[in-house]
């Protein structure tokens, strides 16, 4: 494994890969600090690639004034023990001066899916994520970059961005990994307090039971659903909810609340962002409706 932390020496080594022959060219970019879902993202990008490229950038065009960019949570150490164990070949760090070496007068900006769920709580977060992403896939040109469904909205985002610019590279979507209780893991997971991360079982909780009510037939509209989560979460005390929103996905479209579940077209998202304390959690489901038996 080889670790670049220049742009030119991430191209040298990519050069050399791709004289060797071996391509296709995986890419999983990431902020560090990495659990078992990313883990899983390299594991994919090394069953469909010959060359798996990890960059790890806390990226600090994504988060807005107030959140936890000088705080987030970094060990490379541990990193580069973990992306070594799961097969990367390249492995980019670069530092800030070398992403932003002046201030940044063009970005990428992805409209309208990027107004709601954590795009309404999190004002520019996504062009910051679309921007970096677009500077990475020029720097890396992977023939596949893969991501997290436990961000399914930036999945959404990316793979429109991707298609509306003609970015030659596919986007593979991979499953949210939960720990055996459900959380979802996140890098952010560490600032929970003992009884907050008890309590964040909620989220992945009311995912759940939203899926059995809607399987037993007692859930059907999309107000029905939504009541349900809201009930679910606010048992906890500690949970705030920033949003918890039912809409359709890749479209993020909004549903009428009285429409019934079974009349939506293709694939929904059930989207949940709870903060406790000062950490916000998010998790979702996405599935097609019309494979929930009892619903049709
Ligand atoms: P980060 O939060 O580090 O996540 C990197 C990738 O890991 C994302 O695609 C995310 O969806 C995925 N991931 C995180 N937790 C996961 C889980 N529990 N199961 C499956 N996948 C999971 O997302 C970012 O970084 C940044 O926005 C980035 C795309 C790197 C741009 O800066």
């Amino acid at each position: 494994m080889r670790v670049v932390r220049t742009i030119e020496q991430l191209r040298e080594a990519l050069e050399y890969m791709r004289q060797g022959g071996h391509t296709p060219i995986g890419f999983v970019p990431t902020m560090g600090y990495l659990h078992e879902g990313h883990a899983s993202l390299l594991r994919r990008a090394g069953e469909m690639s010959s060359t798996v490229v990890m960059s790890i950038f806390v990226n600090p065009l994504q988060f807005g004034p107030n959140e936890d960019f000088s705080s987030y949570p970094r060990d490379e150490q541990r990193d580069l023990e973990l992306a070594e164990r799961e097969g990367a070949d390249i492995v980019f760090i670069p530092g800030v001066e070398e992403m932003y070496p002046q201030p940044i007068r063009t970005q990428v900006s992805v409209s309208s899916l990027t107004t709601q769920l954590c795009g309404a709580s999190r004002p520019g977060h996504f062009d910051g994520v679309t921007t970096v992403v677009s500077k990475l896939f020029n720097m890396v040109q992977p023939d596949y970059a893969f991501f997290g469904l436990k961000d399914a909205q930036q999945v959404a985002v990316l793979r429109r961005m991707v298609a509306d610019l003609n970015m030659n590279v596919e986007i593979v979507a991979c499953p949210i990994i939960r720990e055996g209780d459900g959380l979802a893991l996140s890098s952010r997971n560490v600032y929970l307090s003992a009884e907050e991360r008890s309590q964040a079982l909620v989220l992945s909780r009311s995912l759940r039971e939203v899926r059995q009510a809607m399987e037993e037939g007692k859930v059907r509209t999309v107000e029905d659903a939504r009541k349900l989560l809201v009930s679910v979460i606010s048992a906890s005390p500690l949970a705030v909810i920033d949003y918890a929103e039912i809409l359709t996905f890749p479209g993020l479209e909004t549903l009428d609340g009285a429409s019934l579940l079974s009349d939506a077209d293709g694939e929904i998202i059930i989207a949940l962002a709870v903060k406790f304390g000062r950490t916000r959690l998010i998790d979702n489901n996405v599935f097609n409706p019309k494979e929930v038996a009892t619903l049709v």
